[in-house]
């Protein structure tokens, strides 16, 4: 497939969901074509499962069927076709996101969730991650002053805690893939990183 695929990763109040329409800006004033979406949702069908997901209590196992369920309409629907037309994909949030909240967060087994990522992404990877990572202190008081919380959002600090481990975790695991943004920094220089790993990206991709 000729697209890139770059998600966009971090706990609540990490800050991540503010760059991804700006740098949508900046690749489609360079001549990219540009899919902006997200998980849960991205479909008709993966957004009423999103409204579940945040508001309904649920087993374990039960939301980590439904993030799964919701991401393969997704694949389905708009990111496979996207990046087989040669778009960039921005995705806020995707697999990764699974391992950090379900694994980490929540305790499902790895197991588990590994075997759900290789029947549900069939091979496909971001070329891209992007980890914005933070004191989870410092996302919490941002997520304060922002809104009302899910009930993702209104998990404790532990919990939080064990969700950004997840994601260092998966950057252990896949450390080409993975590009750690210092999301503490004021928005100009946590731009200037975005911009940094897209280029790079693209350089490898010549
Ligand atoms: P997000 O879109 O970042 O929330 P907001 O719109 O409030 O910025 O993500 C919604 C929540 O879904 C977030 O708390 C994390 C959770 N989530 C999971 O638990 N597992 C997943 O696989 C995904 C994609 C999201």
């Amino acid at each position: 497939m000729n697209g890139r695929f770059i998600t966009f990763e971090g706990i609540d109040g990490a800050g991540k969901s503010t760059h991804i329409e700006p740098l949508a800006a900046r690749l489609r004033a360079r001549g990219r074509r540009v899919v902006c979406t997200r998980e849960p949702g991205g479909t008709p069908l993966a957004e009423n499962l999103r409204e579940l997901l945040l508001h309904e209590q649920m087993d374990g196992v039960v939301e980590t069927l439904l993030v799964f369920a919701a991401r393969r309409d997704h694949l389905d629907r708009v990111i496979v076709p996207a990046l087989a037309r040669g778009d960039t994909v921005l995705c806020d949030r995707f697999t990764d996101a699974t391992f950090a909240y379900q694994g980490a967060g929540r305790g499902q087994d790895e197991r588990m969730l590994l075997d759900l990522e290789g029947w549900v992404h069939a091979g496909l990877q971001p070329d891209l991650t992007l980890w914005f990572d933070v004191d989870p202190a410092i996302a919490a008081a941002r997520r304060a002053k922002a809104r009302v919380s899910d009930r993702f959002e209104s998990e404790d600090a532990a919990f939080f805690e064990r969700v950004r481990d997840g994601y260092a975790a998966r950057m252990l695991a896949a450390p080409a893939r993975f590009c750690r943004i210092d999301s503490a920094l004021e928005k100009s220089a946590v731009e200037r990183q975005i911009d940094d790993a897209v280029a790079a990206l693209e350089g490898r991709r010549r």
